[in-house]
């Protein structure tokens, strides 16, 4: 017998980190983890950690081979400025990569006769608004509105949501006898505030940037303009929507993906929060233009009202517990200590 488990892939990035700890605590099936990276040592203590490519075939045939996935956190991913650099690379990754994963759930759901559940982190990229105007016009971008992004990032994650869907929905729809596919469920995330990494490689890296900065009391250089508006979200509401979409029925999905939020702040907003409890943190805003462009043709906000109804979606987090309750308290925490928090690749 193979030993039921949940998968997840890119585990030692920043939701990995924070979902394995959330998961350790309140789901009994062990976790088998898949990354390039090793994961720090406080969580690989709690998980199976494999070392390796989601692109190798034969390290996903063996997984499949010694484990039943029950349901798998696919976040391997290059992020958006990363994916800028090295746009196949990113396409090897994002697409394909999921591509692979995909297959392996379609081949479990249909050998064990019950789904596999798979659950897609996908991102603000995958909207891409035209210009300013359009974006202070529209502050509450539905899910289906300006699928439209301008990265290589937001491209790969916008069409994984379609391949999850098809292969949720119509995988195989010719074969003479229809089998148990796969059950597919994606989130747009907002920008991810963590109080215990730091991402790299990412557009809405800076508002985490100017805030573990200030608290090790280096000055910041941010690199989009004053008024950039973006909508964020705390780590651990971005844990608790991957748990909530991942215990929800069925029948109560009427999408497969949901926009997701939390609040809205732009930079300089940003930099005030920050100020509040860092004041002689110095913060300059010196855009770079390309990156700003990006940021530029991403949502001020999002409607998550989808979500709301169908999975009684509600952050915990607004901006000032956000920062009262979790960040700060946590990133003072940190740097008193000896221990710098870990930036992810
Ligand atoms: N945080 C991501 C990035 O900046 C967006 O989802 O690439």
């Amino acid at each position: 017998m193979r030993k039921k488990i949940t998968l997840i892939t890119g585990a030692s990035g920043e939701i990995g980190q924070a979902l394995i700890k959330n998961l350790k605590e309140n789901s009994d099936l062990p976790v088998v983890t898949l990354d390039l990276n090793p994961l720090p040592d406080e969580v690989q203590a709690m998980v199976t950690a494999l070392q390796g490519d989601i692109l190798d075939k034969a390290l996903l045939a063996r997984l499949v081979s010694e484990y039943e996935i029950e349901t798998i956190y696919h976040l391997a991913a290059l992020l958006s400025t990363r994916s800028e650099f090295t746009p196949e690379t990113a396409h090897r990754v994002n697409v394909e990569g999921s591509l692979g994963l995909l297959q392996l759930a379609a081949e479990q759901s249909a050998w064990r006769g019950e789904p596999v559940k798979f659950i897609f982190p996908s991102s603000i990229a995958a909207y891409g608004l035209p210009d300013l105007e359009t974006k202070n016009k529209d502050t509450h971008v539905r899910e289906w509105d300006w699928n439209t992004p301008r990265t290589m990032y937001g491209c790969n994650k916008l069409y994984c949501e379609m391949l999850g869907t098809y292969f949720s929905d119509y995988y195989r729809q010719l074969a003479p006898e229809k089998s148990v596919m796969l059950d597919f469920r994606s989130l747009r995330f907002p920008g991810l505030i963590s109080a215990f990494t730091v991402p790299s490689g990412g557009t809405s890296d800076y508002g985490p940037e100017m805030l573990h900065h200030a608290a090790q009391n280096k000055p910041y250089a941010c690199f989009v303009r004053e008024d950039v508006r973006i909508p964020f979200m705390a780590m651990p509401d971005a844990v608790k929507a991957l748990l909530l979409l991942t215990s929800a029925k069925r029948e109560n999905l009427k999408r497969h993906v949901y926009n997701i939020t939390a609040f809205s702040l732009s930079a300089v907003e940003f930099r005030d929060w920050v100020l509040k409890f860092f004041p002689n943190a110095q913060v300059t805003f010196q855009p770079d233009l390309k990156r700003q462009a990006i940021v530029d043709s991403w949502p001020g906000d999002l409607d998550d009202s989808a979500a709301q109804q169908d999975w009684g979606w509600s952050p915990d987090y607004g901006v000032e517990r956000s920062f009262k309750e979790y960040l700060v308290p946590n990133i003072r925490a940190r740097y008193q200590g000896s221990k710098m928090p870990r930036t992810i690749e």
